[in-house]
């Protein structure tokens, strides 16, 4: 099989649309600033939050949208691709220097894509945003360090929408193999830990304290864990993909780890793989969504 990151972004997007936290979403509806709204995502992938944005009809009339990711790769697929997702649904995409305008009827988003590390991009002083948005990022990144830099990208009464945060349970089902099933479990949210670049297997519980010493106040918090099954004896849209991906984050992370023996590891691999080949596997990870208010 053939690994692409876009590609598991894109699959990615079905399981996070059921797992972003709903009593959080609502109240992000709530106290979202009216247009013209600028909105600042970090680690933005491909921009299948802006699409979701959009099809969720969150974003108010005129928007400016900064999609900001490092990876090279992210950025190129995000000028193919959102053009085509455009096309696609309904809106009109021209291509500016900065990026994308996306227009439908009264509404227009200004997008501009930018490839680089947030930890370079925030000292240059960007404008500051209404909403700043981080969906399946502060857990890789150093904690609780990271925070107030992030936060002061924020207007005085901005928000930020701070989505899937792990937070320190991985399930696989149906059993393997239970001693092995969880020192691999526990191995993996080791690695997570131990990442040169910063990283936390319990970073949504541990938001809590963090944001609080970030004096960013808490207006929403709940759970917003991934959920996949099969559902009539196949998974929904690309989410085999998806499981196939989480199955190779496994492997990239334990391959020659010294407390696993290797065939045992490759044969754990080999086994879940089919099960997700036969609609078996069921995987539940459990993660944090939080809206937050600037730090006061
Ligand atoms: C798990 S992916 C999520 C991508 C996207 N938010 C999504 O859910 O589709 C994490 C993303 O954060 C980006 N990232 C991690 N550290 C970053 C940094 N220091 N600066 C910019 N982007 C970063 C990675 O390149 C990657 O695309």
């Amino acid at each position: 099989m053939e690994y692409s990151f876009p590609q598991y972004l894109l699959a990615k997007q079905s399981v996070d649309d059921r797992a972003l936290n709903k009593d959080v979403l609502q109240a992000l509806r709530l106290h979202l600033s009216p247009s013209p709204l600028r909105v600042i995502e970090l680690g933005a992938g491909i921009g299948t939050m802006l699409t979701r944005l959009l099809r969720w009809d969150i974003l108010p009339p005129t928007a400016t949208y900064i999609l900001l990711d490092q990876m090279p790769e992210n950025i190129a697929h995000a000028h193919q691709w959102l053009p085509l997702w455009a096309g696609q649904n309904g809106w009109q995409a021209q291509p500016t220097p900065q990026g994308i305008h996306l227009q439908r009827g009264e509404q227009s988003v200004q997008v501009e894509l930018i490839q680089a590390d947030l930890f370079d991009y925030i000292p240059q002083k960007p404008q500051p945003a209404h909403l700043l948005i981080a969906h399946a990022v502060l857990d890789l990144l150093p904690m609780p360090q990271s925070l107030p830099p992030l936060l002061s990208l924020l207007q005085p009464g901005g928000l930020a929408w701070l989505t899937i945060n792990f937070d320190g349970v991985t399930t696989l089902e149906p059993t393997l193999h239970p001693e092995l099933d969880s020192r691999i479990e526990s191995l993996y949210h080791l690695s997570m830990d131990k990442r040169p670049s910063g990283g936390d297997s319990q970073s949504g519980r541990h938001l809590f304290g963090h944001l609080k010493q970030a004096k960013a106040p808490i207006l929403a918090a709940g759970a917003s864990d991934w959920v996949v099954y099969p559902y009539n004896g196949e998974y929904p849209a690309q989410e085999a993909y998806f499981l196939h991906f989480i199955l190779h984050f496994f492997e990239e992370s334990l391959t020659r780890h010294p407390s696993l023996d290797p065939h045992a590891f490759a044969h754990w691999l080999q086994e879940r793989h089919a099960q997700i080949d036969r609609a078996e596997l069921v995987y539940i990870a459990h993660q944090m969504d939080f809206l937050v208010g600037a730090p006061t």
